[in-house]
């Protein structure tokens, strides 16, 4: 399968684009919410560049449970409040973290990553989880980072069930 590669001469922008193309074929008759989370992982892994780390922890109770994810071991067990993903999921909102290190409480897996950034997944008002994404380089992570990354999770979450894999918090 032909996957989008970023290449200097392609904009941010016109790379979200073709991801989010590529996203929508990829998920096109597929509703499972582990094969549709572990291609997107893998889609995100491949297509952008300076990435470390890139993922999903899914909502178990107050808990968030890893999920699938490209890059190295990973901690399996988040608290809603804790880290960058528990900071965004219970917040739900979108949290950028230009520097890890100076984020309060960040939880660092891999000692590689310098900058961050978490999007809450919330299906039909519930939330449902998190993507996270790692970089190696500081600031990694911009406005238009931001805006593609939260019109591809709203793909994943209008062509997926997560009904199996995750609680979901009114
Ligand atoms: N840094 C995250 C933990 C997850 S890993 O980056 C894969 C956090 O602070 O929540």
């Amino acid at each position: 399968m032909h996957v989008v590669q970023s290449t200097p001469a392609a904009s941010k922008m016109a790379t979200y684009r073709q991801l989010h193309e590529q996203m929508s074929a990829l998920f096109v008759g597929e509703r499972n919410g582990l094969a549709n989370a572990a291609n997107m992982s893998a889609l995100l892994y491949e297509a952008l560049p300076n990435l470390n780390w890139v993922g999903f922890y899914f909502l178990e109770g107050r808990e968030l449970v890893l999920g699938p994810f490209q890059g190295k071991v990973a901690c399996v067990r988040i608290a809603l409040g804790q880290g960058v993903c528990g900071t965004a999921a219970e917040g739900r909102e979108t949290v950028v973290v230009p520097d890890v290190h100076a984020f309060p409480g960040h939880i660092a897996c891999d000692a590689a990553s310098r900058s961050e950034i978490v999007v809450p997944l919330i299906q039909n008002g519930r939330l449902l989880g998190v993507l996270d994404l790692d970089s190696p380089q500081l600031a990694r992570f911009d406005h238009e980072d931001r805006a593609g990354l939260i019109t591809a999770v709203d793909l994943l979450l209008l062509h997926t069930d997560f009904t199996r894999i995750a609680d979901a918090a009114a």
